[in-house]
């Protein structure tokens, strides 16, 4: 009995190696999208659990995700019937934001892979106001639009439809799926959150396109293959070589409105010439209810593969019991976690501890990444290749635990390209970890200040990092639902991706350090230099107060050195002071970063440093907002003159203190033991 199973799961085995390797370009099965060679751009990525998501908060944007190997049709010959053939069948889910269900996806056959021109809104990503209905656009789409527009003659919110070049439907019908128990048309949400399966066919000999949908059975176990209904919704005679070129690409596009949705793609075939390979449900994972991703399911083991199982641990039950007692209590221990019960709402954002041991490799030493004022950063990969930095903060106590965790939660719902991403957290006695998506260039403080390794970034790289810090910023107090404070911008919270994009790190973490301990005492979180004088004085931290970091922060960019430097002689200690110094004598270039040898343009120096000296003046009300600063940095709006003589500016509270009579007891560190990390300031500690 057990011999036979063992060559039939050898056959089972070898077979599905065998059909692997005859694996064409032009025929692919993909559950885990990571492994696929897709070209994605716009809104489109990858979670970390193998889910192609296409579209997600972000309003009035467009995602798309192509597969890279162009598929060749034979579009001349009008007799060969397989020539033009192809059958694909996918998996997708749309999860509404809120009570909006967003604009809907499609499936596309395009000429080209790079559709970022496509139009949002109603035009889906596909086509925009040029393209659209031009011939030569040669695009097929199999729209499944959940907002009817009237631009695009839709018939409702929740349809299917078949286009060609465009966004008006050649045939559309209201989504449903045909029951053959009652045989009738069951109707179907298409942004209902829910899994649904959807299969398009052409048939070259009658030039058939058929379109057909179902439900995906949400109970596990799932049958391993969904039933098609046996009537398609939609079947449109259509002729394929008017519309197809010899290569064309193959994928998705979506798009969002004023309202959004969170569209994914659980699991898709494809076949030219034949049929797709029927996708197997027991492998498709439930679409993630909130945005952020889950961890990848475990694998599900097919039914032989389960006796052999069953088999080997009834004949070894009594070993494996000892064994895994002892096991279960030493890994107990070892991934130990604390878990309460308010924490059930964020289960989502919740990494388990034992993945991110396993992601770091134990939390390695050749794995860690840098150590600050916070505590440690760690590389790791999550088990479907998403490289992550893990970072663990410690802490004393669990008061205002929490409403830290309710915060880390909503900032993991915060999306900007120049922000770095978290994807969640974890926590054990007396410490978090905070998962962060991995920036392969470090942080920029390194780029600017280290003499031991230099590397070298030019006056335009660091004025295109400053544009995109200044961007997320802007998101962060301006575009997001709700105003968002960083309160510790500094180089070394830069962080540069690949192709040296500036994305701002660690938001949040200094409102973590802030809380706890003394609750008589207030307290400020921020690092000396950067902090704005009202800041220090009366521990309100505003967006006047970002923008005051961030001031500092332009200035350590362009003259290369930190606000304050006791190493520099007693006149350039304070930058600020010095830039105003060489500013009223009229030598303001005399104080661009020395390493960059003069190669720089003055214009963008001058206003880099112009900039900076606005962000620190005294008044807050007198900085520039955050949107006024991108006019600036865009060259959209002409920058006030700035008359070093007149302007009062905010010196960091460092040199004056020792004339202070006031009766604030702030504690910041002495020039002698001068630190650039990250401190914690009390006043008015009882
Ligand atoms: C992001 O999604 C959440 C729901 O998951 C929603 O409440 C929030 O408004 C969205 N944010 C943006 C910027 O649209
Ligand atoms: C991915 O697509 C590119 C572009 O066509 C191709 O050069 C490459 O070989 C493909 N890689 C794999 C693993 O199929
Ligand atoms: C396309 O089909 C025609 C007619 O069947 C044939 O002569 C030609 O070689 C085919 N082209 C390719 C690239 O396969
Ligand atoms: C369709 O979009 C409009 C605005 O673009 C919105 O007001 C409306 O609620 C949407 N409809 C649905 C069903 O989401
Ligand atoms: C429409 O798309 C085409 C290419 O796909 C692009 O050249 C054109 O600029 C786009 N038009 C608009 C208005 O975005
Ligand atoms: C595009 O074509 C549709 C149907 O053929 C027509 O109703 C519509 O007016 C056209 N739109 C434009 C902008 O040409
Ligand atoms: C399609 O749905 C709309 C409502 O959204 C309904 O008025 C219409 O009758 C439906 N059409 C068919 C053919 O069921
Ligand atoms: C078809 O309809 C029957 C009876 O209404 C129902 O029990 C069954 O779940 C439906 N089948 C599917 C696949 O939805
Ligand atoms: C179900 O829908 C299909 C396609 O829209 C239509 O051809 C068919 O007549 C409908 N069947 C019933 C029983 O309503
Ligand atoms: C389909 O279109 C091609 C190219 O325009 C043409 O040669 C062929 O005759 C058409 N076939 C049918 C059945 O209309």
């Amino acid at each position: 009995m057990a011999k036979a199973l063992q060559s039939l799961l050898f056959y089972l085995i070898t077979s599905a190696c065998m059909i692997s390797l005859m694996f064409a370009q032009d025929q692919f099965e993909y559950y885990d999208f990571s492994k696929a060679n897709l070209s994605l751009d716009g809104m489109a990525t990858i979670l970390p659990n193998g889910l192609l998501q296409l579209t997600n908060n972000a309003t009035k944007t467009t995602g798309h995700a192509f597969y890279k190997v162009p598929i060749e049709f034979n579009t001349s010959s009008s007799t060969s019937a397989e020539s033009l053939s192809f059958s694909t069948e996918f998996v997708f889910a749309i999860v509404p934001e809120a009570k909006s269900r967003g604009q809907g996806m499609a499936f596309v056959v395009s000429p080209t892979p790079d559709l970022s021109h496509g139009g949002a809104t109603s035009y889906l990503g596909f086509v925009n106001i040029t393209t659209n209905n031009k011939t030569d656009t040669h695009i097929l789409a199999i729209e499944l639009d959940t907002n009817g527009s009237a631009d695009a003659a839709d018939i409702n919110d929740n349809h299917v439809g078949i286009d060609v070049n465009s966004i008006y439907s050649i045939q559309s019908a209201n989504a449903s799926y045909f029951n053959d128990t009652n045989r009738k048309n069951d109707s179907l949400l298409l942004a209902s959150g829910k899994s649904i399966l959807i299969w398009i066919e052409y048939d070259g000999t009658n030039k058939v396109l058929d379109v057909t949908l179902a439900p995906v059975q949400t109970t596990r176990p799932r049958f391993p293959r969904s039933i098609k209904p046996s009537l398609p919704l939609l079947s449109r005679s259509i002729n394929l070589s008017e519309i197809f070129l010899e290569e064309m690409f193959i994928g998705f596009s979506g798009s969002t409105g004023t309202i959004t949705s969170n569209q994914y793609i659980l699991g898709w075939s494809f076949k030219k010439g034949g049929k797709a390979k029927s996708l197997d449900m027991s492998k498709i994972i439930d679409p993630p209810t909130p945005p952020l991703p889950q961890l990848p399911p475990q694998s599900t083991t097919l039914l032989t593969e389960r006796l052999v199982i069953i088999i080997s641990i009834t004949s070894a039950i009594v070993v494996l019991m000892i064994i895994g007692g002892v096991m279960y209590l030493y890994q107990k221990n070892k991934y130990a976690e604390v878990l309460e019960e308010w924490e059930k709402e964020y289960s989502p954002q919740r990494l388990s501890f034992r993945t991110l041991f396993k992601a770091t490799k134990g939390f390695k030493e050749n794995r860690l990444l840098g150590a600050g004022g916070f505590g440690k950063v760690y590389k790791g990969e999550l088990p479907s290749g998403i490289q992550i930095a893990v970072k663990r903060v410690s802490h004393d106590v669990e008061q205002g635990m929490q409403q830290y965790v309710a915060e880390v939660a909503s900032m993991g719902r915060l999306r900007h390209k120049n922000l770095v991403q978290l994807l969640g957290y974890c926590r054990r006695k007396g410490e978090l970890l905070l998962v962060y998506d991995y920036m392969p260039n470090g942080s920029l403080d390194d780029y600017l200040f280290n003499t031991q390794n230099p590397k070298s970034l030019s006056l335009s790289q660091r004025f295109h990092i400053v544009k995109g810090v200044a961007s997320a910023l802007l998101y962060l107090h301006e575009d997001w639902e709700q105003v968002v404070l960083h309160r510790d911008i500094k180089a070394s919270n830069i962080l540069l991706d690949a192709n040296l994009n500036g994305k701002l790190g660690d938001f949040g973490l200094a409102r973590f350090h802030d809380r706890g301990m003394n609750i008589e005492a207030t307290r400020v979180v921020g690092t000396i230099g950067y902090m704005a004088p009202e800041l220090t004085a009366m521990g309100v931290a505003t967006t006047w107060t970002d923008v005051y970091a961030f001031g500092a922060f332009m200035l350590e960019v362009v003259c290369g050195r930190r606000p304050v430097d006791p190493d520099k002689p007693r006149e350039e200690m304070i930058l600020i002071k010095w830039v105003a110094t060489c500013g009223k004598n009229g030598v303001l270039m005399d104080t661009v970063d020395s390493k960059l040898e003069g190669n720089f343009s003055a214009k963008e120096a001058e206003l880099l440093l112009k900039l900076g000296m606005l962000c620190s003046q005294s008044n807050p009300e007198n900085r520039p907002s955050m949107r006024q600063m991108i006019q600036y940095l865009e060259g959209n709006a002409s920058i006030p003159d700035i008359s070093f003589d007149t302007y009062e500016f905010g010196i960091p509270n460092i040199c004056e203190r020792n004339n202070e009579t006031g009766t604030t007891q702030t504690t910041t560190s002495s020039l002698a033991n001068f630190s650039y990390d990250t401190v914690t300031v009390l006043f008015g500690g009882r």
